[in-house]
């Protein structure tokens, strides 16, 4: 059977990651999470004090930041020059900066590169903002996941809840609201759904309906491949 590509985009927790992740299980293909890779590169220059003003300077950064995402049983690992940095990249302080880090050309430049060789054998499944825009444009099924903000920060809040961390719901909608405002509006790559992307709202479905619409989108596409 054919390995397809798929991409998977849409705006700050839409439930990307979750289902792009079932999805690549079921199907045994790769899974990608590429906005983990901007976050490393955001965790690596806070940590290095690197002025998230400048460029070029976190353009050599990430020049020299090894990034490496490794599937594992309790989820997708990620490693930053062979530190498992899993859990710091989805810290406060690197999810509100990530979206300025994310927006210089040079960094999407070298970040698309690494994306594309990942995904040039096919039998993957990647999420992001840019997949089916920049990284994939020629993927055989595309998806634009969307649910509305409260729901989103809903989400969020309830997964901060269940892991035990502080949590205020209408500061997660703040963020979230702010992050797709920069993440819409860049010059480079904005987020947007390519014009042959499938567009799901998710709103009133849970991760099973989700799964379920998408290997349906899936099995067709196989068969068409
Ligand atoms: O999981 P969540 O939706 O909160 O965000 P993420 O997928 O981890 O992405 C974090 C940030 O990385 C986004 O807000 C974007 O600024 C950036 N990003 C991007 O610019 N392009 C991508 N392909 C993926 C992420
Ligand atoms: O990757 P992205 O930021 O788009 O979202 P995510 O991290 O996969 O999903 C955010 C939260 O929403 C997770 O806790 C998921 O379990 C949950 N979710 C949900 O409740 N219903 C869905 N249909 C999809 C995700």
């Amino acid at each position: 059977m054919k390995k397809i590509r798929i991409a998977i985009d849409g705006p700050a927790a839409a439930g990307k990651s979750t289902v792009a992740k079932i999805i690549a299980e079921k199907l045994s293909y790769i899974y990608i999470d590429t906005g983990a890779m901007y976050r490393s590169l955001t965790y690596k220059a806070i940590k290095n004090q690197v002025d998230l003003d400048n460029e070029n300077a976190l353009a050599d950064l990430l020049l020299n930041t090894d990034i490496k995402l490794m599937a594992s049983e309790n989820g997708q690992l990620v490693f930053v020059d062979g530190t498992n940095v899993t859990n710091q990249i989805r810290g406060s302080e690197v999810t509100n900066s990530v979206s300025i880090v994310s927006k210089y050309r040079s960094v999407r430049e070298e970040m698309v590169r690494r994306q594309k060789d990942l995904a040039k054998d096919g039998g993957i499944v990647m999420d992001g903002r840019d997949i089916g825009t920049h990284v994939i444009p020629d993927a055989e099924l595309k998806i634009f996941l969307l649910a509305s903000v409260d729901e989103r920060a809903e989400r969020r809040h309830a997964e901060n809840i269940s892991k035990g961390f502080p949590s205020d719901i209408n500061k997660l909608k703040e963020e979230i609201e702010l992050r797709d405002k920069l993440d819409s509006e860049r010059e480079v790559a904005p987020l947007r759904k390519a014009a042959d992307a499938i567009e799901l709202d998710t709103t009133s479905l849970n991760i099973n309906e989700v799964v379920d619409n998408i290997m349906h989108l899936v099995h067709e596409r196989i068969g068409m491949a």
